[in-house]
């Protein structure tokens, strides 16, 4: 029989339940702190930001599942073992929600929208100005991988043009001009109107855009966050914003979530605000999604998306 181990650190659990019960005829599935006992047998557990030393001290656990893309909430546990397999999610739902946040928070950017919704409180009415055609505006993806490609599916449509930057060199595709690595960093950020940050967070992603990197993007460009908060060096961020190197900001995600009630973000006129919910892990898609990676794992293949532990991703 299968048997799920549960974690999610806020409320939500039956829904779940009833997905994994749809999506895996006859699993077990049982929610924190009522897992049992090691001795109840093999065990996949799927978790969010689980308590430090749940997992370990739960040897009956085969592999773990993250609820997210992103798997820095399961490593910062260091008693979890070296040789116990992650997998990542990567279902179409958080996919396509991406998809579309970055297609919003785009067009929001290029079409001047933080401004006019300004303008609106003030009950000013702003005089034609004449948007940059899309075919002028240059979308920086930093990242390209499964939730890149995806909003990059949704943004070559309207007609911007593509860059993308990752860690390994890959061929120009799809319309797609390609950068790896340091070496390519400040060429691609000289190019880059709207920059949609879609690392994660590793040991070399942190505060990747500094001072020094925010100031190679060119006057005007805009931010759009979705990755991590440990990408962006948040004061530096605010010191681009406010000398107007730096047109605006779209921050999903930060160094602290939630966001403090304290923190200046929340007033600071050129950054929009939203509650790392850019792309929200989906019952129905991801519970399919953990079936299939199981099925695999059953017929002895390697599940898709397991964590590269020397990467960190
Ligand atoms: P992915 O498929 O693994 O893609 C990661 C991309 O980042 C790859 O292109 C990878 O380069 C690149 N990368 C990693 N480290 C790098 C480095 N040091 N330098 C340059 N590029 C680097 O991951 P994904 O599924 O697209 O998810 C990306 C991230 O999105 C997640 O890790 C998570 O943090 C975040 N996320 C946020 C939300 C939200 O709601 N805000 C939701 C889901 C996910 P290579 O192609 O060379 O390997
Ligand atoms: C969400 O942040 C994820 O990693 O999927």
């Amino acid at each position: 029989m299968t048997r799920i181990l549960f974690y999610l650190d806020e409320p939500g659990y039956e829904i779940w339940k009833e997905a994994f019960i749809d999506a895996i005829p006859g699993v077990d599935v049982r929610n924190y702190p009522h897992w049992g006992e090691p001795e109840d047998g093999p065990a996949y557990a799927f978790v969010w930001n689980p308590k430090p030393g749940i997992i370990a001290d739960q040897p009956n656990i085969t592999h773990v599942f993250s609820f997210g893309a992103g798997v820095d909430h399961i490593l910062r546990d260091p008693t979890i073992p070296e040789e116990l397999p992650v997998i990542r999610m990567s279902d179409d739902g958080l996919k396509d929600g991406m998809a579309e946040f970055v297609l919003m928070s785009v067009l929001m950017h290029h079409r001047g929208m933080h401004k006019l919704m300004a303008a609106q409180l003030q009950k000013q009415w702003i005089d034609t100005f004449y948007p940059t055609e899309a075919a002028d505006v240059r979308v920086g993806m930093l990242g390209y991988g499964a939730l890149a490609r995806a909003a990059i599916s949704r943004l070559l449509p309207i007609g911007y043009k593509i860059n993308a930057w990752s860690r390994t060199p890959k061929a120009t595709e799809n319309n797609v001009t390609h950068y790896a690595g340091r070496e390519d960093l400040a060429d691609f950020l000289n190019a880059t109107d709207i920059l949609v940050c879609l690392l994660p967070a590793t040991s070399e992603t942190n505060n990747l855009l500094d001072a020094d990197t925010l100031s190679l993007l060119p006057k005007g460009a805009a931010i759009i966050n979705a990755g991590r908060g440990n990408l962006i060096d948040i004061d530096a961020l605010v010191v681009q914003l406010d000398s107007d190197h730096l047109s605006g900001a779209t921050l999903d995600v930060f160094p602290t979530e939630p966001l403090p009630q304290g923190s200046l973000l929340w007033h600071h006129p050129k950054i929009t605000i939203t509650p790392h919910i850019a792309a929200i892990t989906r019952p129905k898609n991801a519970t399919r999604y953990v079936a299939h990676c199981i099925a695999q794992i059953e017929r002895g293949k390697q599940p898709d998306n397991l964590l590269d532990r020397s990467s960190g991703y």
